[in-house]
């Protein structure tokens, strides 16, 4: 069968297998949503027991009623997602009381890092949809996590933030939701980046239906969209729409339908940004995302699409950064022995970690981890750099050395070999500072 680009989806299935990590409010409306419109079967992952069982049985249930014949099976682990063709990520906390953004940055950066390895590990062919929260970030950290093409990665966002714009513009208009199309670009929620000029009612653009400060006022509603839900809720966020948002990109790809969506997609220099997710029109079909359509921007437009990404891009980094060895450390969730990656450290006052600046240096350098150290340094050595930090055994569990090439620049080399745990971390990082004669401030 002659499947071209899209040769995704396997034809030894009769459907499409689908797997939706995390069994909460979205996760379990999404497959509720797939099922009823028949995309494909559910494999439905929490770590909850009990959760994601009971949930798939029941919505089994519903099946006669509503005539699906889609199978769903619950499940606390990954085995059974195994040859997925989608998986939609929905895994995470929430914001709660006491929290603070990097609390759930870091919390959720840790849960979607581990959901992504154990579904690559599984399901080497999968388009991933991420719908965790802080969006921008998490698609960017699943991307880089899975070692997938961009075209297999992607983010809900626009066409939630989109569907709340057109509710607002219909209800503002009284006409049918049908008839409104509503084109949004940028990041999810605050940084997102409303089209009016592309927004219209049956073909007509917004500007010639309502006054300026209307459109501002629906502008700033959809903004606020997901804030106003959380307030009437108390417990919880949004979910329906969240849910059927999702879906109707599962559907496009399991259709292969080729439509033109909103979604947080890898740009590659267009819109003038290069290696980020931010949200974009994109033609999603078989293959996922096809081509990342790009739509002329006035002046105006362009630097508030600069600006979104700009903020993207520091939120995505922010997931890359090492905040310290203090055992909440992302490093330390994210590095498994063997593995490459580069990192920038900044320097984190208070936080234990021994930057450069207070050691004379400049503010921030590059670490590299490879999978042997010994042999790096050696070869850094060999090759002109000077030693700086001489390797040693540290205390969050990687071997670390320093040096300084010809030009100057500082290099942190290491390589990761244990994961430490919280308690022990502090105890070791005590019995370390002990050792060179400093106490931590
Ligand atoms: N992108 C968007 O536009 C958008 C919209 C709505 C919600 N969200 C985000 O989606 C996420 C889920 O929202 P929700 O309302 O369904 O929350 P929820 O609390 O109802 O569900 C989250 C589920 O994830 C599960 N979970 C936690 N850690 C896990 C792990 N390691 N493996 C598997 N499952 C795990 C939890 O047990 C829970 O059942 C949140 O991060 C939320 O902010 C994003």
């Amino acid at each position: 069968m002659q499947l071209g680009k899209a040769e995704v989806l396997s034809t030894r299935r009769p459907r499409p297998k689908i797997t939706v990590v995390g069994a909460g409010n979205v996760g379990a409306t999404a497959a509720q949503y797939i099922v009823e419109k028949e995309l494909g079967d559910v494999v439905l992952v929490d770590v909850i027991e009990g959760v994601p069982q009971g949930k798939a049985l029941d919505l089994a249930q519903a099946g006669p009623i509503h005539r699906y014949d889609s199978a769903l099976i619950g499940s606390n682990g990954y085995d059974e997602s195994a040859d997925s063709d989608i998986v939609v990520i929905t895994a995470g906390l929430a914001r709660k009381p006491g929290m603070t953004r990097d609390d759930l940055l870091f919390k959720n950066a840790e849960i979607v890092g581990s959901v992504v390895e154990q579904i690559v590990a599984r399901s080497k062919s999968a388009i991933l949809i991420l719908v965790t929260n802080p969006l921008d970030a998490m698609v960017q950290l699943a991307w880089k996590k899975s070692g997938f093409p961009p075209q297999r990665v992607l983010g809900m966002a626009g066409i939630l933030d989109s569907a709340r714009f057109r509710t607002f513009i219909a209800r503002e208009l009284n006409v049918s939701v049908e008839n409104v199309t509503a084109f949004v670009l940028g990041g999810h929620g605050d940084t997102m980046v409303p089209l009016p000029r592309y927004s219209t009612v049956a073909g007509i653009p917004i500007t010639d239906l309502l006054p300026a400060d209307r459109i501002a006022a629906l502008v700033q509603r959809t903004r606020d969209g997901g804030a106003e839900i959380v307030n009437f809720l108390k417990t919880g966020s949004a979910y329906y729409a969240p849910a059927a948002s999702a879906v109707e990109m599962v559907e496009a790809i399991v259709r292969d339908k080729r439509k033109i969506l909103p979604c947080a997609a890898y740009l590659n220099g267009e819109y003038g940004v290069t290696g980020l997710y931010v949200g974009v029109p994109v033609k999603l079909g078989r293959a996922g995302v096809e081509q990342v359509i790009e739509i002329r921007l006035t002046p105006e437009e362009q630097a508030a699409f600069q600006k979104s990404a700009a903020a993207v891009r520091e939120r995505a980094e922010e997931v890359m950064r090492i905040p310290g060895p203090d055992g909440k450390s992302l490093m330390h969730a994210e590095l498994k022995i063997g593995d490459s990656i580069f990192m920038l450290s900044d320097e984190q006052p208070g936080r234990g970690c021994r930057a450069p600046a207070s050691v004379g240096g400049p503010t921030s350098y590059l670490y590299i981890y490879v999978p042997d150290v010994d042999k790096a340094f050696k070869r850094a050595v060999e090759a002109g750099a000077k030693v700086i930090v001489p390797l040693s055994d540290m205390f969050w569990g990687d071997r670390f050395g320093q040096v300084e090439d010809p030009s100057g620049h500082l290099w942190g080399l290491a390589t990761h070999r244990e994961d430490v745990p919280p308690q022990d971390m502090a105890k070791r990082q005590k019995e370390f500072l002990a050792s060179m004669g400093q106490q931590k401030k």
